[in-house]
C-alpha cells in the first residue's frame, strides 16, 4: 500500500489565525499530542518571525522525536538560517520554503519578474540543500498561477533539490476537478517530477480544503497538509481529522496507509480547542458535540436496531469519551483512577489527589459525572497548576432590582490574600471589574462565550474568553457548574497568561 503522509501545520498556519496566540510551553504541550496522534511531519512555526517563535521551533526539534520537524521560510538566506538553526537538532529536520507564484502575487506584492522569481527560488533551495536533505518547496498561490509557469519552476526547484512540492491553494479558490487536473498536469508535465512527493496545501474560503485534499490524493499527491480543527488564516485549512477519517472509512476509494492513530483524534482536537481558544462548532465533522448525536425518531430507531442503518464510523475509533452515566456520587478513588487510565490520564500521586477532591466535590452537585466532565475537570486542574494568581473565593448579588456586585478574593503569586469588590452591569461584568482591580494589569475583554459541556440543568458550564492589552490577544477559559465562578476562573487564566508572557507579577499590594 502507499503511504499517504500527514502533514500537521496547526503550529504555524493555524496559530497564524487571528489571535492565536499560543505560548512556548503550549505549542510543545500540542507537540507531543501530534506526535501521539501520529503525524508525520509537524511544522512547528516560522522562525524568521521573532526569536521567540525560532525558541520554540527549537524546543519542539530537541523534545519531539519521531516526527519530521519542519520550520517554514521565506525564500532568502537569512530566514533559511533561521530556520535551519531552529530544526538542526531534530531527529529528521526539514526546511520549507515558500515563494509566490502566482502573477498577481508577483506583481502586486512580490514586484518581482517570473524570471526573478525563479532564481531566487532556486538560489534558496540550493542553501537549505547544503544544510539538509529534506527540503520542501511550496509555490505560493498555485491554484491561481499559470500552469505552465508553475511547471518551470518545479522543474528548477527539483533541480535544486527539493525533496517535496507542495501546491499551495492559498486563498482556497480551487474547485476539486480544477485543483485535481492541476496535480496530474504538474506529475504530466514536470520533468522529473518522480524525484520528489507531490503535496497539497488547501484552505477552506469556498468550504472545499478537504474534498480538494482527497481529490489530489486521488490524482497523485501522496503529502496532505492540515490542521486539528481546521484552524488557520481566515475560513481555516483543511482539517485533519476529516482528511485522516474519509480515508480510514473509504478504504475502497483511498488505498493508503497511514501512520495516524484515529483513537486520538478527539483529544487532540480538545486540546487544540482549548489552549487556541476557538471553540468547535457542534456539527463540525469528526469531532463536533454532534458529530455522533441521532436526533430523529427515525434514525433513534435504526440505531437501536443495527447501528450501521445510520453510522459509518464509531465515536470510540476516534476517541470521543461515552456520554453515558459513568461514575456516580458513590464512586471511590479506585473507579476515578481506573476511569482516568481510560481516558488516557497518568497523573502524580499529588495531582491525582486534587483532581480526586474535585471529582469528590463535582458528584456531590451533579447526579452524573461523565466522561466530558472527568476531560473538562482535569483541563481544569492543568490550567490551575500553572497559574499566578488562584481564585480563593468569590461572592456575587444580583437581580432586577439590584446593582449586580461582586466580591473576589484571589490568592497571589506570594500566597497572599487579596480582596476587592466591584459593581457591574450584570454579575459577571461586576466580577471581571473585581478581579482587574486586584490584578491591576491594563486589557479590554473582546469576547466571551459560554457553553454547557453536557446536558441537564447540572450541567458544567465551560466560559471561553480572549482579552487584549498592547495589541496581543490572550484566551482564558474556565469551568463550574456555576456560570459565575467558571466567568471568574476564566478571566484569571487568561489575566495568569497575560502576565506570564510579560513576565509581570500583577500589581504590588
Ligand atoms: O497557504 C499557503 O500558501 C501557505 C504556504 C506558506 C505554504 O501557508
Ligand atoms: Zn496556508
Amino acid at each position: 500500500m502507499d503511504k499517504l503522509i500527514i502533514f500537521d501545520t496547526t503550529l504555524r498556519d493555524g496559530e497564524q489565525a487571528a489571535g492565536g496566540g499560543l505560548n512556548m510551553s503550549e505549542k510543545l504541550e500540542i507537540a507531543r499530542q501530534l506526535d501521539r496522534l501520529g503525524v508525520d511531519v509537524i511544522e512547528a512555526g516560522f522562525p524568521a518571525n521573532s526569536p521567540e517563535e525560532l525558541e520554540t521551533v527549537r524546543l519542539i526539534a530537541h523534545e519531539v522525536r519521531s516526527p519530521v520537524i519542519c520550520a517554514l521560510s521565506h525564500a532568502n538566506v537569512s530566514a533559511i538560517d533561521k530556520a535551519w538553526e531552529a530544526v538542526r537538532e531534530a531527529s529528521s529536520p526539514r526546511i520549507h520554503i515558500f515563494l509566490s507564484a502566482s502573477d498577481i502575487h508577483l506583481s502586486y506584492q512580490l514586484h518581482k519578474s517570473r524570471e526573478q522569481a525563479m532564481e531566487l527560488a532556486q538560489t534558496a533551495v540550493a542553501h537549505a540543500k547544503s544544510y539538509v536533505q529534506d527540503v520542501e518547496f511550496s509555490p505560493m498561490d498555485a491554484s491561481r498561477a499559470d500552469p505552465s509557469y508553475l511547471y518551470k519552476l518545479l522543474e528548477i526547484v527539483i533541480e535544486a533539490g527539493a525533496t517535496t512540492l507542495n501546491i499551495p491553494d492559498t486563498v482556497g479558490y480551487a474547485i476539486p476537478c480544477q485543483f485535481g487536473d492541476l496535480i496530474s498536469g504538474i506529475r504530466q508535465n514536470v520533468s522529473h517530477v518522480d524525484r520528489a512527493r507531490v503535496s497539497v496545501h488547501c484552505h477552506d474560503d469556498l468550504g472545499l480544503a478537504v474534498a480538494n485534499s482527497l481529490e489530489a490524493v486521488k490524482r497523485g499527491a501522496r503529502q496532505v497538509e492540515c490542521t486539528i480543527n481546521g484552524i488557520g488564516e481566515r475560513a481555516g485549512n483543511a482539517s485533519l481529522e476529516e482528511v485522516v477519517m474519509a480515508i480510514h472509512t473509504r478504504k475502497d476509494l483511498f488505498p493508503f496507509s497511514l501512520n495516524i492513530d484515529t483513537r486520538e483524534i478527539y483529544k487532540t482536537s480538545r486540546l487544540v480547542s482549548d489552549l487556541t481558544g476557538f471553540p468547535v462548532q457542534p456539527n463540525k465533522a469528526i469531532v463536533g458535540d454532534n458529530a455522533f448525536r441521532h436526533q430523529s425518531g427515525i434514525h433513534q430507531d435504526g440505531m437501536v436496531k443495527e447501528a450501521s442503518t445510520y453510522e459509518i464510523m464509531k465515536p470510540q475509533e476516534v476517541g470521543v469519551p461515552g456520554s453515558s452515566l459513568e461514575l456516580g456520587k458513590l464512586s471511590g478513588r479506585k473507579g476515578f483512577r481506573e476511569r482516568l487510565g481510560e481516558l488516557g490520564h497518568e497523573l502524580s500521586e499529588d495531582d491525582f489527589e486534587v483532581a480526586f477532591e474535585s471529582f469528590k466535590e463535582l458528584s456531590g452537585k451533579k447526579k452524573r459525572v461523565t466522561d466530558k466532565d472527568i476531560e473538562s475537570l482535569i483541563a481544569q486542574e492543568k490550567r490551575a497548576a500553572s497559574e499566578l494568581y488562584h481564585l480563593d473565593q468569590i461572592h456575587v448579588s444580583c437581580g432586577d432590582h439590584d446593582i449586580p456586585t461582586a466580591t473576589v478574593r484571589l490568592i497571589s503569586p506570594e500566597g497572599i490574600p487579596l480582596a476587592d469588590a466591584a459593581l457591574g452591569t450584570g454579575p459577571v461584568d461586576a466580577v471581571y471589574k473585581a478581579v482587574n482591580r486586584i490584578v491591576g494589569v491594563p486589557n479590554k475583554l473582546i469576547e466571551f462565550n459560554i457553553k454547557s459541556i453536557t446536558e441537564g440543568l447540572d450541567a458544567i458550564g465551560e466560559v471561553r474568553i480572549r482579552i487584549e492589552s498592547e495589541g496581543k490577544v490572550y484566551t482564558g477559559r474556565g469551568a463550574s457548574t456555576d456560570i459565575i465562578v467558571a466567568s471568574a476562573k476564566a478571566c484569571l487564566n487568561a489575566l495568569n497568561r497575560l502576565l506570564a508572557d510579560k513576565g509581570l507579577k500583577g500589581a504590588s499590594r
